[in-house]
């Protein structure tokens, strides 16, 4: 016969083990718990709260991400260069393409512009897309409250400060939407093309060029730009709006994101704060406009983000 201690011992001890059991057997539970306990005993930034706290959907997303940006040790594949060849018309080879690239690191320093998440680190960013509804908002001195404020395209601050602000710390853009910028910008640059790296060396080498570049340039990864298309618009439209990439990248550089400046207009068409939009046909152009924007009041509704929405 055992002793009544060693009875007790072993009854508490299989008691313990099923609740083990149950309790870690299950991996989405073990991965959650895991999760809640390293979120509570550190903190990922120094902000109120982190974007990146505990959301189960978004970190399986933000898991999936490549690097964003290109750099000497975060070339593209030539599996991601085939896809990237279906934006384009642009018909030179990976060869070319990688000569491009190499003459771009022996200019431009890498890693500008973009600084990892830290326990130290309150990252704000304002990400503001080129919507009509800016007009008359008054957003301008909310925007420029943030620490990194990003514009795109041709957005202009000039003229429009009362409703955008006058900040702009990083500007996305490509050849076609190019406009010139200060010292104080970070030219953010994303390539559609081939030609839009030749374009960047051009701008930095020649004298006479429409858009002069200095060294201040960042520039995003197409295997970003498939990323954002395939895990979160799940390959609908051509490809993902520069607003709607620049949303998800903002995730990846800021700790606290607000939006401001989406949003189609009554007809369902991308017009600007900056002009009267005549193509009433364009709409959303080849990308999935009503599924980004479904995407972002997810986003805001998660609190993820928060969502100005204009007037
Ligand atoms: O028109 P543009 O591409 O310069 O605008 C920048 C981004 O702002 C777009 O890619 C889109 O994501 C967003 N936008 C929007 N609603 C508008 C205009 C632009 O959501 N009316």
């Amino acid at each position: 016969m055992l002793p009544l201690k060693m009875k007790l011992f072993i009854l508490f001890f299989f008691i313990f083990a099923t609740i083990i059991v149950v309790f870690y057997g299950n991996s989405y539970i073990l991965t959650a718990y895991q999760h809640s306990f390293f979120y509570r005993n550190t903190s990922l930034c120094a902000c109120d709260k982190c974007l990146m706290e505990y959301d189960p959907w978004l970190s399986e997303l933000m898991e999936a991400s490549p690097e964003p940006f290109l750099s000497v040790t975060n070339y593209m594949s030539e599996d991601i260069f085939n896809w990237w060849k279906r934006i384009q018309r642009d018909k030179r080879n990976y060869t070319f393409y990688n000569k491009t690239v190499d003459k771009i690191f022996h200019i431009f320093p890498p890693n500008v512009g973009f600084t990892r998440p830290s326990p130290d680190l309150c990252r704000t960013c304002a990400v503001v897309g080129n919507s009509g509804n800016l007009m008359g908002s008054f957003y301008g001195p909310l925007i420029d409250f943030h620490d990194i404020v990003i514009r795109m395209n041709r957005g202009p601050t000039k003229g429009f400060e009362r409703d955008v602000g006058t900040k702009t710390t990083h500007h996305v853009m490509y050849p076609h939407s190019s406009t010139n910028l200060d010292n104080t910008t970070y030219l953010v640059l994303f390539p559609f093309k081939t030609y839009d790296l030749e374009w960047l060396i051009q701008s930095f080498t020649q004298r006479y060029v429409l858009c002069k570049v200095n060294t201040s340039v960042m520039i995003l990864s197409p295997a970003f730009m498939k990323y954002v298309h395939h895990v979160w618009l799940k390959r609908k439209g051509k490809y993902p709006s520069t607003g709607f990439m620049t949303l998800i990248l903002s995730l990846h550089m800021c700790d606290e994101v607000t939006i401001f400046g989406f949003g189609a207009d009554s007809g369902g068409s991308w017009s600007h704060y900056f002009e009267i939009f005549r193509n009433k046909k364009f709409k959303t152009g080849a990308h999935p406009g009503a599924e980004e924007y479904k995407m972002i009041e997810k986003l805001h509704k998660k609190k993820t983000i928060v969502f100005f929405k204009g007037w």
